[in-house]
């Protein structure tokens, strides 16, 4: 059974998940020296990464030891709108002293998607040493059921074989790159941050267990965290 826990709003929720961002990284820290993140787009996350920018985190936190990757991305040019990259540098990576090497964007300026697959897939091997386990991946659910660029019938819910996979949503404007399920279900802990009543009934039905959602396959070895807003918690037990 998962964690969820359920918040009066996204600040509610946001401020747990910042609190839960800096205990993973004490403890990550402590065991293993580094802390790996793979981060979310969408425009939900925005406010974690504001907290985490803002005092007491932007003192505190060990930045030179975290590694900021991300679960996916819109095939933009980084500094495009629709950039997961962009909203995570402008809300957190321009306010932090942070390396430039610790920061770890999904490349899209290759002609082929499938080449800047594999270019990251070859970056993320070296820096996990064939062994791709990250400490935390931030996580977010669409309306549809999709997570960071899972979506129902596209071709790369099937990869298995591949950390990253070309996304070719039919229902989004640009292709998109993800990580895959083995990658997110061998993360030592998810979480979830989902804020708004249009979310209501795909969480209401992905924790019910509903396989025809991508998200219900996101099913990590290690923890597994839902932080809900009130609104995105109201179908919780009108759906079995
Ligand atoms: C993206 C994502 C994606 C996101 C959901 C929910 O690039 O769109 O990473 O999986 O988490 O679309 O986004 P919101 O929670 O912001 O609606």
């Amino acid at each position: 059974m998962p964690d969820v826990r359920i918040f009066p709003d996204l600040e509610g929720a946001s401020q747990e998940a910042a609190r839960l961002f800096a205990a993973a990284a004490s403890e990550a820290i402590a065991d293993h020296y580094r802390f790996s993140v793979a981060l979310s787009g969408g425009p939900t996350p925005r406010r974690l990464y504001q907290l985490l920018a803002a005092e007491p985190y932007r003192s505190q936190l060990p930045w030179g030891q975290i590694h900021f990757f991300w679960g996916d991305e819109r095939y933009v040019p980084a500094n495009h709108a629709e950039s997961n990259y962009r909203m995570a540098k402008e809300a957190l990576l321009d306010h932090i002293s942070i390396p430039v090497d610790n920061i770890h964007p999904m490349p899209t300026d290759a002609p082929e998607t499938e080449q800047a697959a594999r270019v990251h897939s070859a970056e993320l091997q070296i820096f996990f040493d064939g062994d791709i386990c990250f400490d935390l991946a931030l996580m977010g659910i669409g309306d549809d059921g999709h997570t960071a660029s899972l979506f129902a019938d596209d071709p790369a819910l099937t990869v298995r074989d591949k950390p990253v996979a070309v996304a070719r949503p039919t229902s989004q404007p640009t292709d998109r790159l993800t990580l895959t399920y083995p990658i997110f279900n061998r993360t030592r802990r998810v979480l979830f941050l989902v804020s708004g009543q249009e979310k209501a009934l795909v969480v209401a039905r992905v924790l019910a267990g509903d396989a025809a959602y991508p998200c219900t396959g996101i099913q990590p070895t290690g923890e597994l965290i839902w932080l809900l807003d009130q609104a995105a918690a109201a179908s919780l037990g009108e759906v079995k």
